[in-house]
């Protein structure tokens, strides 16, 4: 996790610094820190919490300068304090090194260190990191490209780093072995993050470097070398992104902005991949032929849209789909073999544990289906390099999600799945009849729309309503019980509020028991096959007391059942997560909202977990 940001050129090197660092918030939030060189001299500036503090701190303390690096840190060894806030540092102070990642081999490290003499300031794994490139830089004579690569041969783990030394004030060496790590190029300046999100203020020209690589960037050329040495040669790729995507644009905070852009996500996807009323996704061709069972792997909300998926691919195509967690996958895999196609369903394309547990499925020589925000990441080069045979990915395009509780990209994830089952049922099905499921897909961002507009200040005072209670247990069936995990994760995510998602049926079983007037029970019921059975085990809840919520069509028994109506329209059943989620999520954030509560990077979490 945490965000890394690099910067050689022309400008001020500062505002840019801190200016990526914002975008990179999202990645880790418990401290921040940046070193620039002017003067033969480096110069740190680190803070504990969140990047304010660092700019507080900074607050024209630093000299003019047009190199530096910048870090937001997610700790993983050591406090969250002030000397465990990256960049870290050599004996003499003349080079710094920010990295994201673990560095496993670090004691072993450290030992060897300080029986050289080296000495330490932190707690962290990455300090080995500069006091190596140290003693390397004797034995390459100086030169830094030559003793970074000495000193990254020696780690093990997962880490991108960036590094800069007072004695080089014009070089930066960028560094990526299993996480991320890419290099904007610009006109008399380059720069580099673990996101090309920090660059698009900048630059839309991207290369990415691959496992095993650095980058050795100054204001006017930037080459790549293996970690052997070897110069590598790529070309750019140029993002279509824009600065809006990662601007607010009047909302108070990214996640109410990304929850309004829901209709427009399927409405594009729709665009982009129904073609006179038929499905068709830009796959290889057969490559969803003969496979006769589906196992899923994915983490966090990715992992609720698989529960969504599991329900449509084997009601709609009949395949037989298991969902995992993917950290547990990985130590446990089902048998599997060719004829199990796994799909791989992440965000980001960089959660460690979703990558594992893919490693682990195809080399058993299953079939791999990537579903990503980011096409640009480490999931998307591990499957080009599997080939269009063994491989494949589809693009949720759903545009960049800054908030860290995800929203509209459930929503891209969601559709994506109705997608794939759909193309699997042609194959399989042909005597399905898809079109009332297709029309259905294309009514829903008219009617999300409606629930935007009209309802945004019914769930805003109703949020307020509720906000003193203790204890929320969201409740669904069917395929509307992943949206119930879904409502719920959103709530403890970001208001903090103990929450639970429950099969409906299954409250009774024990989360019952917790049932009082401090305890609201969020009921999914949608009229379809379990509709009644929900309205019935919403019964149960009120006979003890519990404040009772409603995701459901407007009706006189909904009225009558129900403490608090959020409405939505009555759409196809299969359809109906799509509708149901939008009430939860602003459910979700105007508790979190009316607490105060930063709700685009909740406490503890961060967007993309890239340690195991
Ligand atoms: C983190 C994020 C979640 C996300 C999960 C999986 O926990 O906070 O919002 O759902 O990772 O991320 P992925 O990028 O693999 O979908």
């Amino acid at each position: 996790m945490c965000g890394i940001v690099g910067y050689v050129g022309f400008q001020n090197v500062v505002p840019v610094l801190i200016g990526g660092l914002k975008t990179l918030e999202y990645r880790g939030y418990d401290s921040a820190g940046i070193a620039t060189i002017a003067e033969d001299h480096l110069h740190l500036i680190r803070a504990k919490g969140k990047l304010r503090n660092l700019e507080e701190k900074i607050n024209g303390h630093t000299p003019g300068s047009t190199i530096g690096i910048g870090h937001t840190r997610w700790a993983t060894h050591g406090k969250p304090e002030e000397h465990n806030a990256h960049p870290h540092t050599d004996s003499r102070g003349g080079l710094a090194v920010v990295q994201n990642g673990i560095i496993e081999n670090y004691v072993v490290l450290r030992y060897d260190l300080k029986d050289k003499g080296h000495s330490f300031n932190s707690q962290t794994d990455t300090e080995v990191i500069p006091h190596l490139i140290e003693e390397a830089l004797l034995l390459e004579r100086g030169n830094l490209l030559h003793a970074v690569l000495r000193a990254v041969r020696q780690l093990e783990g997962a880490f991108a780093l960036v590094i800069i030394s007072k004695e080089h004030p014009g070089e930066l060496i960028a560094v990526r072995q299993q996480a991320p790590m890419v290099v904007g190029l610009g006109t008399k300046e380059n720069f580099c993050s673990s996101d090309a999100i920090a660059l698009v203020q900048h630059t839309q020209r991207i290369l990415t470097l691959k496992d095993g690589e650095v980058a050795r960037l100054t204001a006017d050329s930037v080459n790549l070398y293996t970690f052997a040495g070897k110069p590598v040669h790529r070309y750019a790729q140029v993002l279509n992104w824009n600065r809006s995507q990662v601007e607010k644009q009047g909302f108070r905070h990214f996640m109410l902005k990304e929850i309004h852009e829901q209709p427009g996500v399927i409405r594009a996807a729709l665009a982009r991949h129904l073609v006179e009323d038929r499905v068709e996704l830009p796959l290889p061709p057969k490559f969803l032929v003969g496979i006769d069972r589906i196992q899923i792997v994915a983490c966090g909300t990715s992992w609720h849209a698989a529960l969504v998926g599991k329900f449509l691919l084997e009601e709609l195509a009949q395949i037989p789909t298991e969902v995992s967690y993917a950290s547990e996958f990985r130590y446990a895999p089902p048998p599997m073999d060719a004829s199990t196609l796994v799909l791989g369903v992440t965000q980001s394309g960089e959660t460690q544990d979703t990558l594992s547990a893919l490693d682990v499925a195809v080399k058993k020589g299953c079939k791999l289906l990537g579903i990503t925000n980011r096409p640009e990441s480490r999931l998307g080069h591990f499957i080009e390099e599997l080939g269009p045979k063994r491989g494949a990915l589809l693009d949720m395009g759903a545009g960049i999600e800054i908030g860290v509780a995800a929203t509209k990209t459930f929503t891209a994830q969601l559709i994506l799945f109705y997608l794939v089952a759909l193309t699997l049922a042609a194959l399989r099905r042909p005597e399905y009849e898809q079109a009332a499921l297709l029309t259905a897909l294309t009514q829903l961002p008219a009617q999300l729309e409606l629930i935007l507009d009209a309802q945004l200040a019914w769930i805003t005072e109703k949020a307020h309503e509720v906000n003193h209670l203790h204890n929320f247990i969201f409740i669904g069936r069917g395929i509307n019980y992943p949206v119930a995990l879904e409502g719920a994760l959103k709530l403890k995510e970001i208001s903090y509020i103990p929450a639970m998602g429950y099969p409906a049926g299954e409250m009774k079983h024990g989360p019952i028991a917790l049932l009082d007037s401090s305890c609201a029970v969020v009921a999914v019921a949608m009229p379809g096959r379990v509709y009644e059975k929900v309205l019935s085990n919403t019964q149960e809840a009120k006979a003890r007391d519990a404040v009772l919520i409603g995701v459901t069509p407007r009706t006189a028994l909904a009225e009558d059942t129900f403490d608090i109506l959020l409405p939505v329209p009555e759409v196809h059943e299969l359809v109906s997560p799509l509708i149901t989620t939008v009430p939860l999520q602003l459910l979700a954030y105007f508790i979190a909202a009316h607490r105060g509560l930063d709700v685009d990077q909740p406490r503890n979490l961060a967007k993309s977990v890239t340690v195991e």
